[in-house]
């Protein structure tokens, strides 16, 4: 989400009259947008800013700004313990910048950040976005997230849910189609609750979106399991240019630590899922966001969560240790399991996730995979397959941006080697 905002705070800088600066010692505007998820981004953006005072020495007509999750969340502190920062707002007013850079000119601090939903965020659609990757796009389909996971800061610095209107979202990826880009990557914090407030359910608007003429894959990130329906799964076994691959974040295993985090499903429900796709979709890949160490969570309760682990099989596992946010409900519960039991946790998580992850990435080897190409460095072109799985394609040909068959020659922990057989 904070990739795809900075593109859209691009995007309007340039109608304003911008245009992007090659490094910071030449920029007359610094914009730092942040991330407050965990207690270590937060650090990360004092520490930065620290850096970003800088640049003020060698050009005080530089005007800093601060935007996204942290800002909604601490603005204020930050405009008065930062005095050199002159503009900040929050993940409720981007389309505010224009406004924000007027009071700059005057002379002003820009600094706004608004509590409630503007009914006016809406403008944001009608401006640019601008985005480094030609031929993978990120479109952002809803902001916010009604659920109230006990540990989680999202609701309060992102919102409520608002669903973007669908023919809004059909025309931009229309056009993102037009200008060569061939896969469709759909987000929001709950993709999968897309529609309610709208009365338009997520799987209608995968349909809307597979029948675009030149859409090659449509990927989502990230759903709630909770939302995702029969209707959901069947329709991404139906679509053909859905990818198999599904980001499925289950966070903990023990039904008992699911209640206290209120994820409202248990670890039952969640297998049923997994079963599902798995026995609806062909050669479907998992992966998953995890928290380790929520407060009481026991060594039986991590039990569980070790077995969804070894039970699913996920490729790919982000794992982090339980980091207290204020305001949460869980901020008010004792901590109480020490750093040194979370990290023993986490190692022995990712022992056993790296011997999962060895033996599906071994199964590559030696088979066809769909390649999209992206990249290039030296003469190594650089895709995803289907599955997520970044892969390293040996050509001769000038395969830039196209999906390509790859003969699989090597699998290795985070990548695959393969060869040229045929541009599809
Ligand atoms: N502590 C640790 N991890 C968290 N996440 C969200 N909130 C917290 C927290 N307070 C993780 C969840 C989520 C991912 C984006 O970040 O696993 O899915
Ligand atoms: Fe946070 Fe995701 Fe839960 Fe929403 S669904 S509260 S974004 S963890």
């Amino acid at each position: 989400m904070n990739i795809n905002d900075s593109e859209k705070i691009k995007g309007i800088l340039q109608t304003q009259g911008y245009e992007p600066a090659t490094k910071e010692e030449e920029a007359d505007l610094v914009i730092l947008n942040t991330c407050t998820i965990r207690e270590k981004p937060d650090q990360k953006v004092w520490s930065h800013l620290g850096e970003i005072k800088k640049l003020k020495s060698k050009n005080p007509n530089v005007k800093i700004g601060v935007c996204g999750c942290m800002a909604q969340r601490a603005g204020y502190e930050i405009a008065s313990k930062m005095p050199f920062v002159d503009m900040v707002f929050g993940t409720k007013n981007i389309h505010r910048i224009p406004n924000l850079l007027e009071e700059l000119r005057l002379g002003n601090r820009a600094i706004e950040i608004l509590e409630q939903e503007d009914p006016l965020e809406e403008i944001l659609d009608s401006y640019p976005t601008i985005r480094d990757n030609s031929y993978c796009a990120y479109v952002t389909i809803m902001r916010g997230c009604d659920k109230e996971c006990t540990y989680c800061v999202v609701p309060f610095t992102r919102g409520k849910e608002r669903s973007r209107a669908p023919q809004s979202i059909i025309d931009e990826v229309k056009s993102l189609v037009d200008s060569g880009v061939m896969e469709i990557h759909l987000i929001g914090q709950n993709v999968t609750a897309y529609g309610k407030d709208i009365n338009y359910p997520f799987y209608r608007l995968l349909e809307d979106i597979s029948k675009i003429e030149g859409v090659k894959r449509i990927r989502f990130t990230t759903g709630h399991p909770r939302d995702l329906t029969d209707e959901i799964i069947d329709v991404m076994a139906e679509l053909p240019n859905m990818v198999n691959h599904i980001h499925l974040p289950f966070q903990a295993g023990s039904d008992r630590i699911l209640d206290l985090m209120k994820r409202n499903y248990t670890k039952a429900y969640y297998l049923n899922r997994i079963e599902r796709l798995k026995s609806k979709i062909k050669d479907v890949s998992f992966s998953t966001d995890i928290i380790i160490g929520f407060p009481t969570e026991t060594e039986e309760d991590f039990e569980h969560t070790l077995d969804v682990i070894k039970t699913v099989e996920f490729e790919q596992v982000f794992s982090f240790k339980y980091s207290k946010r204020p305001n949460t409900p869980a901020y008010y519960m004792e901590d109480d399991l020490t750093d040194e039991i979370k990290t023993d946790r986490m190692k022995r998580l990712l022992e056993i996730q790296k011997a999962i992850t060895s033996k599906l990435m071994k199964r590559y080897e030696n088979t066809i995979q769909k390649v999209l190409i992206e990249d290039k460095k030296d003469n190594i072109y650089i895709g995803r397959t289907t599955t997520n799985v970044w892969c390293n394609v040996i050509s001769d040909r000038d395969i830039m941006g196209k999906e390509v068959e790859v003969l699989i020659t090597k699998s290795g922990f985070q990548s695959l080697e393969g060869t040229l057989k045929n541009v599809l």
